[in-house]
């Protein structure tokens, strides 16, 4: 979300200006243009050459200076952008907003900007918690500017408490989804996701398992977010890192995949369901680690499990419920019979015996099956561009049924 977005970033006296450096740099990496403002508070702690260096712009910090490119007109500045993140943002500068005070370049910018503006607040503790700064903030709140919470953390002034400016790569973070809520497809919309497969324990050390990566599942759930959905990913065990601005709910077993689904169920409107799901569990696990005996077999009586799909289908009232199936023969009929006994709108039928398809590979190819009969074939492609596809659909579907 953030290629090519214009951001203005004021930077004002704290000990977390380092924290911008790596910001801006960061920014820019994604894509986003950066042109920084400095307070003469914030030039105590840095050079305007060291922003202007990671920026590859002029740095702006006074309103007198003739040879800056925004001099003339100091409120284009403000104009110019996408954004205006105030980070670090002092209790001075937070005091002058909430109060329309005006009496450098940054305050005054502000005062003109017409764009959205999302401050950083870092401090000390006592000043983050004091009722002036506390009224501050709640004052610039209710006028539409986006507060992000600071981290409670160890502070420079010796500390425990709040007041920490969060690391550079969570307001990346924050500003990716800030801008996909306000401009991606799915803005306002809230999608479960389920990923990996279940593990069904037979005793402290062993389980019954499948071969399921999360790759699948974790790809939609990157590209809705990034589309500007709300997103649960309900995921069982995985090495992979989960995606960002995703509200993810770990679970192990079937039971936990179920009962994590249905807390959310109500509130959703799209559930992709990727999450390959053990239909059986073993009936006893043992507390202990079960010793190896003479015997030449070993029998695990095993009990079905609940079909966690199944029963979202029979419950759907408003959402669009998509199913996955991994087949290893007759791949459409079989996927065909789950779109009907599961009640989904679409099934996404992946061959899992085809090279780069399936289970763990970065790639897919599969065919959507819809709840009226008809087919689409995908080619081979990666699984975020898989995934993209799937909630086209999902939203085609949603649209028709209005
Ligand atoms: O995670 P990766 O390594 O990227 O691999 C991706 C994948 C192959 C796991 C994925 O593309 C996939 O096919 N997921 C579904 C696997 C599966 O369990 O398929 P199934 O045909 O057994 O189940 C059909 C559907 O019912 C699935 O949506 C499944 O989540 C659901 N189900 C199944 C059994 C059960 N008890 N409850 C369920 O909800």
């Amino acid at each position: 979300m953030l290629q090519g977005k214009k951001i203005v970033l004021g930077v004002t006296g704290g000990v977390a200006i380092f924290k911008s450096v790596q910001l801006v740099s960061n920014l820019r990496k994604q894509g986003a243009e950066v042109r920084v403002v400095m307070t003469d508070h914030a030039q105590e702690f840095i050079t305007p050459l060291m922003f202007a260096e990671i920026s590859g712009n002029k740095v702006a910090t006074s309103m007198w200076d003739k040879n800056q490119e925004f001099h003339v007109e100091h409120i284009a500045l403000a104009n110019w952008a996408d954004c205006y993140l105030i980070a670090p943002a002092t209790a001075n500068i937070i005091a002058k907003m909430a109060n329309g005070i005006a009496d450098d370049l940054l305050s005054t910018t502000l005062l003109a900007a017409t764009c959205p503006v999302i401050v950083c607040p870092a401090m000390n503790t006592n000043m983050y918690e004091n009722a002036a700064t506390q009224a501050n903030l709640a004052t610039l709140a209710s006028r539409g500017v986006t507060i992000m919470e600071p981290n409670a953390g160890f502070l420079a002034c010796g500390v425990n408490g709040k007041g920490r400016m969060p690391e550079p790569i969570e307001i990346q973070n924050f500003l990716d989804e800030f801008f996909a809520k306000r401009e991606g497809d799915m803005r306002g919309l809230k999608v479960l996701v389920t990923a990996a497969g279940t593990r069904e324990p037979i005793d402290p050390v062993r389980f019954v398992g499948n071969r399921s990566s999360g790759k699948m599942g974790y790809a939609v759930a990157e590209m809705a977010a990034s589309r500007g959905a709300d997103v649960i990913l309900v995921s069982g065990p995985s090495a992979l890192k989960p995606p960002a601005n995703v509200k993810v709910i770990n679970v192990e077993t079937t039971c936990e995949m179920l009962e994590a689904c249905l807390a959310a169920y109500d509130e959703v409107d799209i559930v992709i369901k990727a999450a390959a799901v053990a239909d059986y569990r073993p009936r006893d696990v043992a507390d202990q680690k079960i010793k190896k005996k003479n015997d030449d077999a070993m029998t695990v009586v095993m009990d079905k499990n609940p079909d966690i799909l199944k029963t979202l289908g029979g419950k759907k009232t408003h959402q669009v419920l998509v199913g996955f199936a991994a087949e290893t023969q007759n791949l459409l009929d079989n996927a065909r019979e789950k779109v009907v006994k599961k009640n989904l709108d679409m099934i996404v039928a992946n061959d899992v015996t085809m090279q780069n398809a399936g289970f763990n590979a970065d790639t897919n190819i599969v065919k959507l099956l819809y709840a009226s009969g008809d087919v689409k074939s995908l080619d081979c492609m990666p699984k975020i561009e898989v995934a993209k596809v799937i909630l086209d659909e999902a939203l085609k579907i949603r649209a028709n049924r209005e």
